[in-house]
Parts: structure tokens; C-alpha cells; sequence
């Protein structure tokens, strides 16, 4: 008995060492080990020896169970080290890479050129207003001296929601409902940047555009004020080079009424396609407030004076960064929004 206890030692002791797999290990150590296994079965036939010789063979025995669980114990954790080294060199991460980088998000163009226009102003003292896109038709238009039979009054033009309510055509609107807020309060001096509608749908024209109003109302303003107020903003917004004229123009809010043009910022002034060969740029439209606005906003017109002006967002970030396509800022294709 002796005897086979030592070849199953030494067999075992080999198979140990080519084992390679915790599972592997597990099963050998119940198969030799364990209550079922080869040891306790040759045990079985303890009963037959003497009392010395079952002590001998018990000690011996003993010693072999607990030296074949050590090994195997030790073997297991060589098999764990391994494994561990095996999944570390597998799933080893170069931290020297260089990230991967993250989209930010930028400012729309319309809204970069309205923050510039509106900063113009308000580094000039005005203050920001504003008024409700769903307009009633008299601040829209009757309370800015646009007759009943006037064309831009037409349905074709505009978004009637009922005959007395529509989709602001411009942000005139806000003059007269701020001058009432305000009345007899001078100065009244804001910038009313917003979103404005009309039925129009072509490369430079847009059912929904944005416009900036501006209005200046205090004693003694002059046609002097409106020219040299729009010609710093001219200035600041296109450049210092560029040069301003007035033409003589009709809107029924003002009077007199002026457009503003500015010289080519393509051609220099020169003529180019832009300009229409003309060498000129219209940028806006101003005047002198009409007595009528005044008296609708709660103003006596003997008392103050006042300038005011309208220009369109889209208009002047086309003419300065140079976009032939109007409906470019309003298809959300990244490869345009991205280059600004
Ligand atoms: N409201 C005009 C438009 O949409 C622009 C405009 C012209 C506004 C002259 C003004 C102004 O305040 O004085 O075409």
C-alpha cells in the first residue's frame, strides 16, 4: 500500500506541474484529493494492516495529501499570475496616445454680426429693446403712418394670422411700443435686433429674416446726429476705409428719408458684379422720425426730434463675409456654419 501511495505521489506531482488551467487544476484536486478520490479509495484498504503498519501508512499518507495540496495550491497561483499577466499585455492602453478631439459648438453667423451690430450701439449709449414677433396690425403699420392702401400693407406681403393681427413685417413695430412705455421720457435712444417675416423666397430673400431698428428721440436731434451716428457704425462694422453716402428715399415713418450706401467692400468701389457696377452698397434705411410717429407714441413733435433706421442682418453679414446665397445661414450644413 506503501507503495502505490508513493507512485500516485509521484504521478500526481508530475501531472501538476503540466496542468494549466484553474478549471484543470480543480478537477485533478478532487480526483486525488477529494472524499471520492484515489487517495481515500486506497485508504480503504487500511482496515486489512496491523495497527503499526495502519499508523505508518496513515502518517505517510497524511504527509502526501498535505505536500499534493500545497503544490497544487502553489500552481494555481502561478496559473493566476499568468492569466493576469496574459489580460494586463492584452488590454494595455498607450496613454501617450493624443485624444480624440471633441466638437464644440460655435455662434451662428447671423447671431455673431447681431451681437456686433447691437455692441456698436450700446458702446454708443443705446440700450437693447424688444417687441413680440405676432404683431397687431396697427404698431405694424398705422402707427408708423403707413396708410390703409399702402403696398406693403398687401397680403401678399405679409402673414396675416386675422385682419387686425400678422407676423411682424419689420421691427419698426417696437418704436412706437416703446416711445408709449416711455413717453415724455428723453431720451429714448434703443436697438431693437429680432426676427421679422415676410412672404418673400429667393437667393436674397427669406420668409423669416432679422432686422436691427434703431431709435433716437430727444431736443434738438438732427439729420446731423443720424449722419454721423450711422457713419461710426459704418465704419466700425465694415471697416475704416469704407466710404457712406446718403440718397434721398421715401419711407412713410420718416421725413425726410435716406438710404445708405456704402462703397463696394468687393470692388473698393470701383464697379464689380456685387455692386451692380455701380461701386455702391445699400446698407440701410433711415430718416428723420415723421411728426405722426411721434404723436402715435406719445410724443409732442414741436417739443423733441428724432432719427431712426432699420437694416437687415442677413444683408449686411452676406456683404461682409462676403455670402452670395441667403438661405447658406439657414440650412445648417456644418461645412458652411463651420468656417466662421
Ligand atoms: N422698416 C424698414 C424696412 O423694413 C426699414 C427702416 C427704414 C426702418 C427707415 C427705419 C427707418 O426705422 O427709419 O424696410
Amino acid at each position: 500500500m506503501l507503495k502505490k501511495l508513493k507512485e500516485l505521489d509521484s504521478t500526481a506531482q508530475t501531472s501538476i506541474t503540466k496542468i494549466n488551467t484553474i478549471q484543470e487544476l480543480n478537477d485533478f484536486k478532487v480526483k486525488i484529493l477529494g472524499r471520492k478520490g484515489e487517495i481515500t479509495a486506497l485508504l480503504r484498504g487500511l482496515k486489512s494492516l496491523s495497527p503499526e503498519q495502519r499508523a505508518e501508512v496513515g502518517k505517510v499518507a497524511n504527509e502526501i495529501k498535505d505536500r499534493l495540496e500545497e503544490q497544487i495550491n502553489s500552481r494555481a497561483s502561478e496559473i493566476n499570475q499568468r492569466d493576469l499577466e496574459l489580460r494586463l499585455e492584452k488590454e494595455r492602453i498607450d496613454v501617450t496616445l493624443p485624444g480624440l478631439p471633441i466638437n464644440s459648438g460655435g455662434i451662428h453667423p447671423l447671431t455673431r454680426i447681431q451681437r456686433e451690430i447691437t455692441s456698436i450701439f450700446t458702446g454708443m449709449g443705446f440700450t437693447v429693446a424688444e417687441g413680440p414677433e405676432i404683431e397687431l396690425d396697427y404698431y405694424n403699420f398705422e402707427a408708423l403712418n403707413v396708410p390703409q392702401h399702402h403696398p406693403a400693407r398687401d397680403m401678399q406681403d405679409s402673414f396675416y394670422i386675422t385682419e387686425e393681427v400678422l407676423l411682424r413685417t419689420h421691427t419698426s413695430p417696437v418704436q412706437v411700443r416703446t416711445m408709449e412705455k416711455m413717453a415724455p421720457q428723453i431720451p429714448v435712444k434703443i436697438i431693437v435686433p429680432g426676427k421679422v417675416y415676410r412672404k418673400d423666397d429667393d437667393a436674397t430673400h427669406s420668409p423669416m429674416f432679422h432686422q436691427v431698428e434703431g431709435l433716437l428721440i430727444d431736443e434738438k436731434i438732427t439729420f446731423a446726429d443720424l449722419k454721423g451716428t450711422l457713419m461710426l457704425f459704418a465704419k466700425k462694422i465694415f471697416g475704416d476705409q469704407v466710404s457712406v453716402r446718403y440718397r434721398p428715399s421715401f419711407f412713410p415713418f420718416t421725413e425726410p428719408s435716406v438710404e445708405i450706401d456704402i462703397s463696394c467692400v468687393m470692388c473698393g468701389g470701383e464697379g464689380c458684379r456685387v455692386c451692380s457696377h455701380t461701386g455702391w452698397l445699400e446698407i440701410l434705411g433711415a430718416g428723420m422720425v415723421h411728426p405722426n410717429v411721434l404723436k402715435a407714441g406719445g410724443y409732442d413733435p414741436e417739443k423733441v426730434t428724432g432719427f431712426a433706421f432699420g437694416m437687415g442682418i442677413e444683408r449686411i453679414a452676406m456683404l461682409k463675409y462676403g455670402i452670395n446665397d441667403l438661405r447658406l445661414f439657414f440650412d445648417n450644413d456644418k461645412r458652411f456654419l463651420i468656417q466662421f
